[in-house]
């Protein structure tokens, strides 16, 4: 359904108006206008950017529903404005702002070394492209752990500081407290179970949970969750049978990353779906463009061309 159109006009201003009002060289306007506007309305000279925006806000009320109608709720990662940019308008219904940026993005092994401050950084970023799809943040290893004060005041943060409308915590019955805790004061939580990154040492290493006499722990993990309060549950790196079996028994969504097709939601790292992370590709990815080879040969030609003197040219100088 089309709730509204946002035309965004730019206007490339000539020499001659830009000098009639003093105000300079060649110059662009910015409109936006979250109207039923058509392009027939637009200031002569401008052209246009439409759509994007034609999506209501996605909201904790609208992805429970969307379990309860069966409709498959779509997840990706971004940690920066440019990617949030994207995958928003690639229409996504949750952009997470994993701390998965901790090995993607900053080039450690693990999500432990990630802080605070370092995920307030990523999400105040993409909540800056003001994104339709509802914002998740991550809650970074130890900022909860430590009790449910701690929690309380970082997941806080993250909500009025970061400006995501939910966090997400790892942790299964042993973190019901603090799920209980932090949903009590409003703050919507996602869960996250099965193979938690946060726990890399206990498991041993990024090991699929939850097969054999493993699997009635994740059930009950899995309720446990969903009795603290939390509105919805990644199921990271269990078996498919397992996870269909818990998104069948939940009445929240479950959100699957390697947990098989029945899960009521897919989320996946979008450096991993893009290509851009060619040191390690787990096999639930599915690669769906391979953009490190693209961008290589663009910065080689880029390189080639400076040093060769074809560019900048002329086009790309000021008078
Ligand atoms: O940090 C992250 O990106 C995540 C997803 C992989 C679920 O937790």
């Amino acid at each position: 359904m089309i709730y509204c159109w946002q035309i965004v006009a730019v206007t490339y201003r000539t020499d001659s108006e830009a000098n009639r009002d003093g105000r300079g060289g060649p110059h662009r306007e910015v409109f936006q206008h979250y109207t039923d506007l058509t392009v027939h309305d637009a200031p002569s000279g401008a052209f246009f950017f439409i759509g994007g925006s034609m999506r209501k806000k996605m909201t904790i009320p609208e992805i429970l529903k969307m379990k309860r109608d069966g409709k498959r709720i779509t997840a990706l990662t971004a940690y920066d404005f440019p990617f949030a940019r994207l995958v928003d308008g690639g229409g996504v219904d949750i952009i997470l702002v994993g701390d998965s940026a901790g090995v993607v993005v900053a080039g450690h092994d693990t999500t432990l070394p990630v802080t605070m401050d370092e995920m307030l950084y990523h999400t105040r970023a993409v909540v800056r492209a003001d994104p339709k799809a509802l914002v998740v943040a991550d809650m970074p290893f130890m900022s909860y752990q430590t009790g449910i004060e701690d929690a309380c005041r970082n997941c806080g943060r993250m909500i009025k500081e970061g400006g995501a409308q939910a966090v997400k915590i790892e942790g299964g019955s042993n973190m019901a407290h603090v799920i209980r805790a932090v949903s009590a004061i409003d703050i919507p939580v996602m869960a996250h179970i099965g193979l938690t990154p946060q726990s890399v040492h206990r498991m041993g290493g990024f090991r699929v949970q939850g097969r054999n006499d493993q699997a009635e722990r994740i059930m009950d993990d899995a309720i446990a969750v969903q009795h603290a309060g939390a509105f919805a549950v990644t199921l990271e790196g269990i078996p498919a049978s397992l996870a269909a079996e818990i998104s069948a028994k939940l009445t929240i969504p479950t959100i699957g990353i390697g947990a098989g097709p029945s899960c009521d939601g897919q989320v996946l790292v979008i450096h991993d779906i893009l290509g851009l992370c060619e040191k390690y590709s787990p096999k639930f990815v599915k690669r769906y463009a391979d953009l490190a080879p693209l961008i290589s040969a663009a910065v080689e030609q880029y390189v080639a061309e400076v040093r060769s003197g074809e560019f900048p040219t002329e086009e790309h100088s000021f008078s």
